[in-house]
């Protein structure tokens, strides 16, 4: 089964985030959007929150969140225990955060990334496994 992916952004983070799901609705990948809907002020904590509940309760599922630089939401998604949340800027963070650090959350500068690479990181994030192995014991020492 295809794993589900959730979205969420703030205001910063809501272009590239409708530019995101777009792309992942064309390849049929699961989505479930999870705001903000527009460029209206909102507070990046509230989203960060909305997606780390939703990986509290559903399996086989990851998220990615967005805000104007994906410091401040993914600095609030890391407050939660069972969230990894990796904040990329080029294809090879992406890669290393699913290798070696079972990253569950990926984190998106909206006003920061050219869309073409947003891309490429989003689709190296999903289509890249943990390593497991000694990194396993890394992971679980956070
Ligand atoms: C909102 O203006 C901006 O501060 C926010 O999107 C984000 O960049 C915070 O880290």
């Amino acid at each position: 089964m295809l794993k589900k992916i959730f979205l969420a952004s703030d205001h910063g983070g809501y272009r590239l985030k409708e530019l995101v799901k777009s792309f992942l609705i064309k390849k049929k990948q699961p989505i479930e959007d999870l705001g903000c809907f527009s460029l209206d002020a909102v507070d990046y904590p509230d989203y960060a929150k909305l997606l780390s509940d939703k990986l509290e309760t559903v399996s086989n599922a990851q998220g990615i969140l967005f805000c104007g630089t994906g410091i401040g939401i993914s600095m609030a998604a890391n407050r939660y225990s069972h969230i990894r949340a990796a904040l990329c800027t080029t294809v090879e963070m992406a890669s290393k955060s699913r290798k070696h650090n079972n990253a569950n959350v990926l984190a998106l500068g909206g006003r920061i990334l050219p869309d073409k690479l947003a891309i490429d990181i989003v689709y190296e994030f999903l289509h890249t496994d943990f390593e497991a192995g000694r990194h396993r014991l890394r992971v679980n020492k956070i």
